[in-house]
């Protein structure tokens, strides 16, 4: 059987281009994502698109990197910077807004930010779909995608209120294609202190 869209993914569906010939439109059918071309990206049963297709990306989460993320972030260590992300966000979004995660992992900072923003919608891109398995079900308004930081993103110009990256790779020419003029982009990264512990 087919999978149905995922509500999040339907919601967040006009942000999204084919990123084989970059026509504009995604529709869905037969439990696949469609450019009028007819390049067809799966949807997983775990809730997320698969957009990423032929040479394989050289970074992301495996399994056991994301279970031992999300078993950190469980603890509320990080819980302040989930905080001051959110609250930078719904700085710049007012009402109706896309934020979209780059590097999203489990989505723990993404739905974080949606959790503030009754009105918004947002997009975790990762290439680990163990992550992705997750951040599907982060939040029931965050749709996700797997995609490579480095290539050209699946989105249209202008698509997003917020862009957000948290201790994830970064790609500043597409991160201002994807932004709107009046966008934010927040940026998380480690300082020289980061995990200070384990190094020494
Ligand atoms: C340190 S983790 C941060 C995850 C999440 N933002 C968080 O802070 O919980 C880095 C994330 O970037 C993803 N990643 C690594 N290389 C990537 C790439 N080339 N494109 C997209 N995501 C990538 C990993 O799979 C991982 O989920
Ligand atoms: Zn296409």
């Amino acid at each position: 059987m087919p999978v149905s869209l995922p509500p999040a993914l339907d919601l967040s569906l006009d942000l999204l281009c084919c990123p084989t010939c970059r026509t504009r439109r995604l529709h869905p059918e037969g439990g696949a994502l469609r450019c009028p071309v007819g390049h067809t990206f799966d949807i997983a049963r775990h809730g997320y698109a698969s957009l990423l297709t032929g040479t394989r990306a050289t970074s992301g989460d495996d399994a056991a990197m994301v279970q031992a993320r999300d078993r950190f972030l469980s603890t509320g260590a990080y819980a302040p910077v989930r905080e001051v992300g959110a609250r930078l966000a719904t700085e710049a979004v007012s009402g109706q807004g896309t934020v979209v995660d780059v590097g999203c992992g489990t989505g723990y900072y993404l739905a974080g930010v949606l959790d503030q923003l009754p009105g918004a919608r947002g997009l975790g891109l990762d290439t680990s779909v163990r992550a992705l398995r997750s951040a599907a079900r982060a939040h029931d308004r965050a749709a996700a995608v797997t995609w490579d930081v480095f290539r050209p993103f699946p989105l249209v110009d202008g698509a997003a209120d917020v862009v957000l990256d948290v201790f994830a790779p970064r790609n500043p020419a597409e991160f201002h294609r994807v932004l709107r003029a009046t966008g934010r982009l927040i940026v998380v990264r480690p300082t020289g202190r980061h995990l200070a512990e384990l190094r020494g």
